[in-house]
Protein backbone atom coordinates (compact mmCIF):
# COMPACT_ATOMS: atom_id res chain seq x y z
CA UNK A 1 0.00 0.00 0.00
CA UNK A 2 1.18 3.22 -0.99
CA UNK A 3 1.32 6.41 1.97
CA UNK A 4 -1.84 8.06 0.35
CA UNK A 5 -3.75 4.48 0.35
CA UNK A 6 -2.82 4.60 4.07
CA UNK A 7 -3.32 7.84 4.91
CA UNK A 8 -7.07 7.34 3.26
CA UNK A 9 -7.91 4.45 5.60
CA UNK A 10 -9.32 7.00 8.05
CA UNK A 11 -9.59 10.14 9.43
CA UNK A 12 -7.12 10.50 12.08
CA UNK A 13 -3.81 8.51 12.74
CA UNK A 14 -3.23 8.32 16.85
CA UNK A 15 0.64 9.05 17.67
CA UNK A 16 1.43 6.30 20.28
CA UNK A 17 3.50 7.00 22.95
CA UNK A 18 4.03 3.02 24.59
CA UNK A 19 5.85 3.01 27.61
CA UNK A 20 4.38 -0.41 28.99
CA UNK A 21 4.49 -3.76 26.44
CA UNK A 22 1.97 -4.85 28.31
CA UNK A 23 -0.39 -1.96 26.61
CA UNK A 24 0.74 -2.46 23.03
CA UNK A 25 -2.12 -5.25 21.89
CA UNK A 26 -5.29 -4.00 24.16
CA UNK A 27 -4.55 -0.53 22.79
CA UNK A 28 -4.16 -1.43 19.35
CA UNK A 29 -7.52 -3.85 19.84
CA UNK A 30 -9.12 -1.03 21.27
CA UNK A 31 -8.50 1.69 18.13
CA UNK A 32 -9.47 -0.69 15.33
CA UNK A 33 -12.89 -1.96 17.48
CA UNK A 34 -13.23 2.19 17.47
CA UNK A 35 -12.77 2.02 14.01
CA UNK A 36 -9.22 3.46 13.72
CA UNK A 37 -6.63 1.07 12.08
CA UNK A 38 -3.63 2.99 10.91
CA UNK A 39 -1.92 3.26 14.41
CA UNK A 40 1.63 5.26 14.29
CA UNK A 41 3.64 3.72 16.93
CA UNK A 42 6.55 6.92 17.77
CA UNK A 43 10.41 5.75 18.43
CA UNK A 44 10.52 7.61 21.88
CA UNK A 45 10.40 4.28 23.95
CA UNK A 46 12.74 1.37 24.38
CA UNK A 47 9.49 -1.04 23.68
CA UNK A 48 8.37 0.87 20.66
CA UNK A 49 9.87 -1.69 18.59
CA UNK A 50 8.44 -4.84 20.61
CA UNK A 51 5.10 -3.10 20.63
CA UNK A 52 5.19 -2.84 16.72
CA UNK A 53 5.82 -6.67 16.62
CA UNK A 54 2.84 -7.25 19.06
CA UNK A 55 0.15 -5.37 17.35
CA UNK A 56 1.29 -6.49 13.88
CA UNK A 57 0.71 -9.84 15.11
CA UNK A 58 -2.03 -9.90 17.36
CA UNK A 59 -3.94 -7.22 15.65
CA UNK A 60 -4.21 -7.93 12.25
CA UNK A 61 -6.90 -5.47 11.55
CA UNK A 62 -3.83 -2.64 12.43
CA UNK A 63 -1.82 -1.07 9.71
CA UNK A 64 1.16 0.00 12.10
CA UNK A 65 3.81 2.42 11.19
CA UNK A 66 6.49 3.64 13.55
CA UNK A 67 7.05 7.20 14.18
CA UNK A 68 9.85 9.52 14.62
CA UNK A 69 11.89 8.00 12.20
CA UNK A 70 15.21 10.28 12.07
CA UNK A 71 17.73 8.05 10.57
CA UNK A 72 18.21 5.29 8.08
CA UNK A 73 18.83 2.57 10.97
CA UNK A 74 15.55 3.42 12.37
CA UNK A 75 13.96 2.80 9.08
CA UNK A 76 15.92 -0.44 8.49
CA UNK A 77 14.39 -1.22 12.64
CA UNK A 78 11.00 -0.61 12.20
CA UNK A 79 10.82 -2.32 8.47
CA UNK A 80 12.16 -5.49 10.25
CA UNK A 81 9.77 -5.68 13.18
CA UNK A 82 6.75 -5.38 10.74
CA UNK A 83 6.05 -1.93 10.19
CA UNK A 84 3.90 -1.08 7.43
CA UNK A 85 5.04 2.77 6.76
CA UNK A 86 6.94 5.14 8.67
CA UNK A 87 6.98 8.60 9.86
CA UNK A 88 9.71 11.14 10.28
CA UNK A 89 9.07 14.72 12.05
CA UNK A 90 11.22 15.89 9.22
CA UNK A 91 12.59 14.89 5.82
CA UNK A 92 16.31 14.45 5.19
CA UNK A 93 18.36 13.10 1.81
CA UNK A 94 19.12 10.07 4.30
CA UNK A 95 15.54 9.11 5.10
CA UNK A 96 14.48 9.50 1.35
CA UNK A 97 17.22 7.22 0.38
CA UNK A 98 16.32 4.82 2.98
CA UNK A 99 12.72 4.77 2.39
CA UNK A 100 13.56 4.29 -1.29
CA UNK A 101 16.27 1.35 -0.90
CA UNK A 102 14.00 -0.67 1.80
CA UNK A 103 10.77 -0.12 -0.21
CA UNK A 104 9.30 1.52 3.43
CA UNK A 105 6.58 4.13 2.67
CA UNK A 106 7.61 7.24 4.23
CA UNK A 107 5.29 9.67 5.55
CA UNK A 108 7.90 12.55 6.25
CA UNK A 109 8.05 15.47 7.93
CA UNK A 110 7.35 19.20 6.31
CA UNK A 111 6.88 22.80 7.24
CA UNK A 112 8.13 25.11 4.48
CA UNK A 113 7.46 24.91 0.61
CA UNK A 114 10.94 23.81 0.08
CA UNK A 115 10.59 20.74 2.42
CA UNK A 116 7.32 20.15 -0.18
CA UNK A 117 9.48 20.12 -3.11
CA UNK A 118 11.92 18.70 -1.97
CA UNK A 119 9.56 15.64 -0.73
CA UNK A 120 7.51 16.05 -4.40
CA UNK A 121 10.94 15.53 -6.36
CA UNK A 122 11.67 12.58 -4.33
CA UNK A 123 8.62 11.28 -6.11
CA UNK A 124 6.60 11.64 -2.71
CA UNK A 125 2.74 12.66 -2.79
CA UNK A 126 1.67 13.04 0.52
CA UNK A 127 3.92 14.49 3.46
CA UNK A 128 3.34 15.48 6.86
CA UNK A 129 2.89 19.18 8.05
CA UNK A 130 4.66 19.56 11.53
CA UNK A 131 4.17 20.82 13.99
CA UNK A 132 1.01 21.41 12.25
CA UNK A 133 -0.26 24.29 14.63
CA UNK A 134 2.73 26.05 14.75
CA UNK A 135 3.50 25.96 10.99
CA UNK A 136 0.15 27.62 10.45
CA UNK A 137 -2.30 25.26 10.88
CA UNK A 138 -5.39 25.22 8.16
CA UNK A 139 -4.57 28.86 6.86
CA UNK A 140 -0.91 27.22 5.87
CA UNK A 141 -2.77 24.35 4.49
CA UNK A 142 -4.58 25.92 2.21
CA UNK A 143 -1.47 28.44 1.50
CA UNK A 144 0.17 25.60 0.45
CA UNK A 145 -2.72 24.38 -1.69
CA UNK A 146 -1.75 26.98 -4.45
CA UNK A 147 1.48 25.77 -5.70
CA UNK A 148 1.06 22.42 -4.48
CA UNK A 149 -2.45 21.36 -5.26
CA UNK A 150 -1.00 18.10 -6.16
CA UNK A 151 0.54 17.31 -2.91
CA UNK A 152 -1.57 15.57 0.57
CA UNK A 153 -0.94 16.32 4.04
CA UNK A 154 -1.50 14.50 7.40
CA UNK A 155 -1.28 17.33 9.67
CA UNK A 156 -0.07 16.83 12.94
CA UNK A 157 0.80 18.79 16.10
CA UNK A 158 -1.23 20.58 18.48
CA UNK A 159 -4.24 19.07 16.72
CA UNK A 160 -7.63 17.79 18.39
CA UNK A 161 -10.67 16.08 17.75
CA UNK A 162 -12.24 20.72 18.17
CA UNK A 163 -10.01 21.59 15.60
CA UNK A 164 -9.25 18.41 13.69
CA UNK A 165 -13.31 18.91 11.64
CA UNK A 166 -11.40 21.95 10.11
CA UNK A 167 -7.96 20.63 8.96
CA UNK A 168 -10.24 17.07 7.35
CA UNK A 169 -12.36 19.61 5.34
CA UNK A 170 -9.70 20.91 3.55
CA UNK A 171 -8.75 19.65 -0.31
CA UNK A 172 -5.05 18.98 0.69
CA UNK A 173 -5.82 16.98 3.87
CA UNK A 174 -6.07 13.38 3.74
CA UNK A 175 -6.12 12.68 7.43
CA UNK A 176 -4.57 13.93 10.69
CA UNK A 177 -2.63 12.68 13.46
CA UNK A 178 -2.87 13.31 17.19
CA UNK A 179 -2.30 11.79 20.18
CA UNK A 180 -5.78 12.69 21.73
CA UNK A 181 -6.87 9.02 21.13
CA UNK A 182 -4.60 7.34 23.34
CA UNK A 183 -4.24 9.78 26.72
CA UNK A 184 -1.21 8.60 28.64
CA UNK A 185 -4.17 8.57 32.26
CA UNK A 186 -6.22 6.34 30.10
CA UNK A 187 -3.45 3.86 28.64
CA UNK A 188 -2.12 3.82 32.30
CA UNK A 189 -5.22 3.00 33.79
CA UNK A 190 -5.94 0.31 30.89
CA UNK A 191 -9.24 2.17 30.48
CA UNK A 192 -9.74 0.32 26.77
CA UNK A 193 -13.57 1.04 26.21
CA UNK A 194 -13.13 4.77 26.89
CA UNK A 195 -10.20 4.70 24.39
CA UNK A 196 -12.68 2.59 21.95
CA UNK A 197 -14.93 5.44 22.62
CA UNK A 198 -12.67 8.23 21.53
CA UNK A 199 -11.69 6.21 18.49
CA UNK A 200 -15.72 5.42 17.61
CA UNK A 201 -16.02 9.41 17.76
CA UNK A 202 -12.42 10.09 15.48
CA UNK A 203 -13.53 7.58 13.14
CA UNK A 204 -16.78 9.97 12.17
CA UNK A 205 -14.84 13.13 12.14
CA UNK A 206 -15.29 12.81 8.21
C1 LIG B 1 3.81 14.35 18.56
O1 LIG B 1 4.85 14.83 18.21
O2 LIG B 1 3.67 13.78 19.65
C2 LIG B 1 2.68 14.41 17.62
O3 LIG B 1 2.85 15.43 16.74
C3 LIG B 1 1.38 14.52 18.33
O4 LIG B 1 1.17 15.81 18.72
P1 LIG B 1 -0.08 16.15 19.63
O5 LIG B 1 0.20 15.57 20.99
O6 LIG B 1 -0.15 17.65 19.63
O7 LIG B 1 -1.30 15.51 18.99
Amino acid sequence: MSVIDILRLGPVMPVLVIDDLSHAVPLARALVAGGIRVLEVTLRTPVALDAVRAMCAAVPDAVVGVGTLTSPQDLADSKAAGAVFGVSPGLTASLLEAARQTGLPLLPGTMTPSDVMTARAAGLTACKLFPAAVAGGVAMLKALYGPFADMSFCPTGGIDAASAPQYLALPNVACVGGSWLAPKALVQAGDWPAITALAKAASRLR
